[in-house]
């Protein structure tokens, strides 16, 4: 008696610390097909929302310093926008993040053509990335939501068949979890990672965020925004985040390489203490909400990007309009243009190796 009595507490305990998940329905894409929103909770009140449609991440809501939820991620109110949307709102992005120059690579002396659709290169996969297919879901017992798109030989001109899993988990302790793991079957190039916007006052432009970088440099670019291969120490320009600064401060200082991105859309070179996650990014939200934001990656690098294509044109939740740097990108990366830059860390998977990437975001108020 006393034993089964312990181990339904005990099971009713686990139970608890768990988060629920709630399916809804998202609408519908322009050639009819279904898709599900899937809302994950934690016993503080926090929520996530992520759709199958890309894997974006939907909504987000976090405490401020009173406790009150709020939103703190861009994006779009059905699944009909999110396939209309140029943005990449809270997208899953593969096969590639950011930028490929030239939109060609060569691997194992085959050259590889991939879709040109920013200019001369091509950006976050191709035309038709990740973020633009349904992904299938599956809720895991432990409450996290599990994705998988799998993507066929040859997709967006990338070889073999790879086969991406996504979890995101959100912890009873305010914690935003993703994974990323993946397989080929023939040897490819891979980089994953989510492109949600932040704003964690929920509204106006984030320039008066305080952000601090875990990096001694970055990686500049050219006119097409690839990396020139340079790792250039952030000491002295605008670029060094490593204590806390807001982006507006120095944005629109007279610096070629904050011309050449429009503002900050850069990738940083993670300081890092060895394998796991490290430090990578903390952002404070100092006025009204005093939402804080810490990002710990495995990843060796992380594109910093102020919301500079947003121009007000596209519609958002609720009718909201995005107007220029209302929102900020911390995607989690391998470094831009890695295929052709053979100084730069190996974005190559072969066939038996195991690709496994996690990042966490942390929230948190004062
Ligand atoms: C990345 C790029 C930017 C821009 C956005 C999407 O952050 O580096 O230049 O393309 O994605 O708009």
């Amino acid at each position: 008696m006393k034993l089964r009595y312990f181990l339904l507490s005990a099971i009713v305990a686990a139970a608890a610390h768990a988060a629920t998940v709630r399916k809804s329905d998202f609408g519908k894409l322009a050639d009819g097909t279904a898709v599900a929103l899937f809302t994950l909770s934690n016993s503080k009140g926090m929520e996530a929302s992520v759709t199958t449609y890309g894997g974006a991440l939907v909504s987000l809501k976090t405490p401020d310093r009173k406790g009150k939820m709020g939103d703190v991620v861009l994006g779009y109110d059905n699944a009909a926008d999110y396939q209309k949307g140029k943005s990449y709102f809270g997208a899953l992005i593969g096969r590639y993040g950011n930028r490929i120059g030239h939109a060609q690579f060569t691997l194992d002396g085959k050259t590889y053509h991939v879709p040109k659709n920013d200019g001369d290169n091509s950006l976050h996969g191709g035309a038709v990335g990740f973020d633009k297919h349904v992904w299938t879901a599956r809720e895991l017992p432990d409450g996290a939501l599990e994705l998988q798109y799998v993507s066929k030989d040859g997709d967006q001109g990338y070889p073999g068949t790879l086969t991406a899993t996504v979890t995101y988990t959100l912890t009873d302790d305010n914690v935003l979890r993703i994974r990323y793991q993946a397989a080929t079957d023939k040897p490819t190039v891979l980089n994953l990672t989510n492109h949600s916007y932040f704003n964690l006052k929920g509204d106006g432009d984030i320039l008066g965020h305080l952000v601090t970088l875990n990096a001694d440099k970055y990686t500049p670019v050219d006119s097409g925004l690839i990396p020139t291969g340079e790792l250039k120490p952030v000491d002295g320009t605008p670029f060094d985040f490593r204590k806390a600064r807001t982006p507006g401060e120095r944005i629109n200082q007279n610096d070629e390489q904050l011309k050449l991105g429009k503002g900050y859309d850069h990738n940083w070179v993670l300081n890092r203490k060895g394998p796991g996650l490290s430090f990578a990014a903390r952002v404070e939200e100092p006025g009204v909400s005093g939402r804080i934001m810490e990002i710990y990656t495995d990843q060796p690098g992380i594109q910093f990007y102020t919301g500079n294509f947003l121009d007000g044109s596209e519609k958002g939740k609720g009718g909201k309009v995005y107007q220029h740097r209302t929102g900020f990108c911390f995607e989690t990366q391998h470094f831009p243009d890695s295929p052709n830059k053979p100084s730069f860390p190996s974005t190559v998977l072969r066939p038996g190796q195991k690709y496994d990437t996690t990042t966490e975001f942390r929230f948190s108020a004062k």
